[in-house]
């Protein structure tokens, strides 16, 4: 952004957004982020959805993140396995081991049968230099203490394949954001929204009081308020999980900076109309 750009917006009170969650291109497209991989077409959260992910054009994909018995950083979305392998009980009462032998991919389609859960470290090798990632840590994961949980792991797995610049940490949690935050001064950050959690703290109080850098709000929750303060504040905003067409309007119109959905080819679509 050219200097005297950057000293208006500043004098008139508004910061620029973020390169990294710009609106793209002359027609200010949100971002499409593909949830938890491009999982419209194949398990969630595995390498097979985050493939596609790659493959459809999204610019992102999101990923949930818990730990293991013994530590490892996985990727799953609840808090049991029930759902999404052929096996039973609690993530963090299995080791590795256990969970990378459960068949995560038969549920879906029987094609999948070979999918296992991945390890945060083996989607961002496959995401390296072809895709951002925003890494969301459940909440079942997260402990007041700073050190030696899922933050810091989760850190240490970004570190060492040195992908801090393409990945956003996002938490419904705001101890996770909090945490992550004292750990690392400069990692991009978004807040997860949620009434239960934030109550009745705007965008700006929200992301302010654990330092993060952006706003998410579930699509049935976003209001035009929430746009603007965002953007007033230079921040962007993302909305999830926005899979039918007239959402996708909605929510294009209400100028949010990007969308995660399910069917990131619906939206590159519609966006390329
Ligand atoms: O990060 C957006 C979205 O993934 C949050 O909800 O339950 O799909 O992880 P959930
Ligand atoms: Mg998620």
């Amino acid at each position: 952004m050219p200097l005297a750009l950057f000293v208006v917006l500043q004098l008139l009170g508004a910061s620029p957004i973020d390169d990294f969650m710009r609106p793209i291109g002359p027609s200010g497209d949100p971002h499409v982020i593909a949830h938890r991989g491009f999982s419209g077409v194949a398990p969630e959260n595995t390498l097979a959805a985050f493939r596609r992910a790659i493959a459809v054009g999204a610019d992102m994909f999101e990923l949930d993140v818990l730990l293991s018995k013994d530590g490892h950083v996985v990727v799953i979305h609840d808090e049991t396995v029930d759902r999404t392998t052929d096996g039973t009980g609690k993530v963090s009462d299995l080791t590795l081991d256990e969970l990378t032998a459960l068949d995560a991919g038969s549920w879906f389609a029987p094609e999948f049968e070979d999918e296992r859960i991945p390890t945060l470290a083996h989607a961002l090798r496959l995401a390296k230099d072809q895709i951002l990632v925003n890494i969301e840590i459940k909440t079942e994961a997260v402990t007041d203490e700073l050190r030696g949980g899922i933050v810091e792991k989760t850190l240490e797995v970004v570190n060492a394949l040195t992908m801090k610049d393409s990945v956003v940490i996002s938490s419904f949690d705001p101890r996770a954001l909090a945490q992550m935050r004292a750990l690392d001064s400069d990692i991009r950050t978004a807040t997860l929204y949620s009434e239960r959690m934030h109550g009745t703290a705007g965008p700006g109080e929200a992301m302010k009081a654990v330092g993060s850098n952006g706003f998410n709000s579930s699509h049935s929750q976003v209001e035009a308020s929430m746009v603007e303060e965002c953007h007033r504040l230079g921040r962007p905003i993302a909305v999830y999980t926005v899979n039918e067409e007239a959402d996708m309007h909605r929510v294009i119109e209400l100028g949010v900076d990007a969308i995660f959905t399910d069917r990131p080819d619906r939206l590159i679509e519609l966006l390329s109309k």
